[in-house]
């Protein structure tokens, strides 16, 4: 069978030079592009579970790291590798199996004993990794490393291990490996001692934290997730800033070297490239989703509920880092300085359950469903309740909402990207306008048409709330028309071929010592994506 490859993807902006270079320098082997790829994530794109009749049934992986990574099914030799998480994926990974995903892609499962899996996953990955890098903990009280901690760190080496051994079985193809996300830090370097030449990309979803406040991890934890990632030839983030932050990270690891200017980050043996890299939104998927029974049903039942009245919307993960409960305050707070909204607005809250078993999500998630109820009986009246909340894991229901909104509120305290910044207005037929934190990645590509907000600052997100409201017709049409055309200029498509190009520029340059060193170190400006200034 032919090789299937990507569309060339329309904005990738040094593909031209590249091809003069390519034919100019060849590389040896395969180029990334024409390389198979292996992926490897903590969630996979299928996980199994049993139907009425006990057979095997695949549902499509959650989240934004599956959707982001939608472009490799675009490649014609793809493996991914995630851990098993169902009963039925155990059982898959035990059979030694991989198992379809599409007509030229497979997903093999790492079985991790569950004890493990929970230390590795709940304890360390969410409770440390997710916090961190989301400044999420109540310093004076929080957080505090205890044995259990760095039981859990065990656990987390030894689940990045295994990735490393289960990817490692490919080396002989000479693929790119594509490593995604917090939970396989360490991944990186593990693999490259067992293949000292492969080529490796790691790609964090997620914020990075800043230098000051990673300091609050355990030093040697902190300097060996820094190393495992260092590994990697091409170091990707989200936004500049989330780049910036680990190279300032990376600075503070007294066996590695970094050029702040060029993004290089050195050991003894290996060099990586820091690189910005944003994701992007699968605008075909969308539309497909809007046309199903489930979202035009939504559509319906939200229309209902928006009445005569304006609808602000909002669709998250019911978790702390999105800024709930800030979120639900900032609209109290406008409702009684505008007075004359009151009644004329209703609040959509869609949150869909996560990391049920962290006591800290318990919490949040109480602490959330209690604003909003205090808020309906304090203000609410009998036609009227200010807040309405529907919690479930229901994305068509998002989709179909999503076309039906006034504003959309996204005020994450902070957020890597923020996909719903970027496919509510995709989806919206309403000219909606976009309330949007200034700390999310995506303020980079969309922030200029956006109402945007310090996420702390309560007034603030009030006022942005107002300005929603009262922005005119005109003044929001440009707006809407400015965010689609800005998102839709960018794929999951490109995304990865960037990844894939980026690989094979490093290569290149690792040949053309003479012509290296001739050069100005130049900071690299991939995209003009950046959360604030430079550094
Ligand atoms: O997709 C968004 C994201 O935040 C990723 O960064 C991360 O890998 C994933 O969600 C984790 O979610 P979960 O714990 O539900 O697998």
């Amino acid at each position: 069978m032919g090789r299937r490859r990507p569309a060339r993807p329309r904005n990738v902006r040094s593909l031209a030079d590249t091809a003069i270079r390519m034919t100019e320098h060849p590389l040896p082997g395969t180029s990334a592009m024409e390389a198979p790829v292996v992926v490897a994530s903590n969630r996979g794109p299928i996980s199994y579970s049993r139907d009425d009749r006990g057979r095997l049934v695949p549902s499509k992986g959650a989240g934004g790291l599956v959707t982001a990574l939608s472009g490799v099914f675009f490649h014609d030799d793809a493996t991914w590798v995630a851990a098993a998480i169902s009963d039925e994926d155990v059982e898959i990974a035990r059979g030694g199996r991989a198992v379809g995903a599409g007509p030229s892609q497979r997903v093999r499962f790492v079985d991790i004993p569950s004890d493990r899996f929970d230390l590795y996953y709940n304890e360390f990955a969410n409770r440390v990794l997710w916090f961190i890098h989301h400044y999420l903990w109540d310093v004076p009280r929080a957080p505090v490393f205890g044995d259990l901690t760095h039981e859990a760190w065990r656990a987390y080496t030894e689940v990045n291990l295994a990735f490393a051994q289960e990817l490692a079985k490919e080396a002989k193809r000479d693929p790119v490996y594509l490593v995604q996300d917090y939970h396989l830090a360490l991944v990186p370097r593990m693999l490259r001692e067992l293949a000292p030449e492969a080529r490796i990309v790691h790609y964090t979803h997620t914020p990075f934290a800043g230098a000051q406040y990673l300091r609050i991890l355990p030093t040697r934890i902190r300097q060996d997730l820094i190393r495992g990632m260092a590994g990697a030839d091409i170091i990707g983030f989200q936004s500049r800033a989330w780049a910036e932050n680990f190279l300032l990270c990376a600075r503070q690891v007294p066996d590695l070297h970094v050029d702040l200017r060029s993004g290089r980050v050195a050991s003894e043996d290996h060099e990586g490239q820091v690189r910005t890299l944003p994701v992007a939104v699968n605008p075909h998927a969308l539309r497909e989703a809007a046309t199903t029974d489930r979202a035009k049903e939504a559509r319906l039942e939200v229309d209902e509920v928006r009445g005569d009245r304006k609808l602000l919307l909002r669709v998250d993960r019911l978790e702390p880092s999105k800024n709930i409960v800030r979120g639900f305050l900032a609209y109290e707070l406008f409702l009684k300085q505008h007075k004359e909204w009151r009644g004329k607005v209703t609040f959509l809250a869609l949150f869909s359950p996560t990391r049920e078993k962290l006591v800290e999500y318990q919490t949040y998630a109480d602490e959330c469903l209690g604003e909003a109820t205090r808020i309906n009986e304090e203000l609410g009246t009998k036609g009227w309740e200010p807040i309405e909340i529907r919690l479930q894991e229901d994305f068509l229901y998002a989709v179909g909402a999503y076309g039906a909104y006034d504003a959309l509120m996204v005020n994450s305290v902070f957020d890597g990207m923020n996909l719903v910044a970027m496919e509510g207005p995709l989806m919206n037929e309403r000219h909606g306008a976009l309330i949007l934190s200034t700390n999310v990645g995506a303020i980079g590509r969309i922030g200029r048409y956006a109402l945007t907000t310090n996420p702390f600052d309560v007034q603030e997100t009030a006022d942005a709330i107002a300005a929603a409201m009262e922005l005119p017709k005109e003044e929001r049409r440009r707006r809407a028309r400015g965010i689609s055309r800005s998102v839709l200029a960018h794929t999951p498509e490109t995304w990865l071929w960037n990844q894939l190009e980026g690989v094979d520029e490093l290569r290149r340059r690792s040949l053309e010592p003479s012509e290296k060193s001739q050069e100005p170190d130049q900071p690299r400006r991939t995209f003009d994506d950046q959360i604030g200034g430079g550094y």
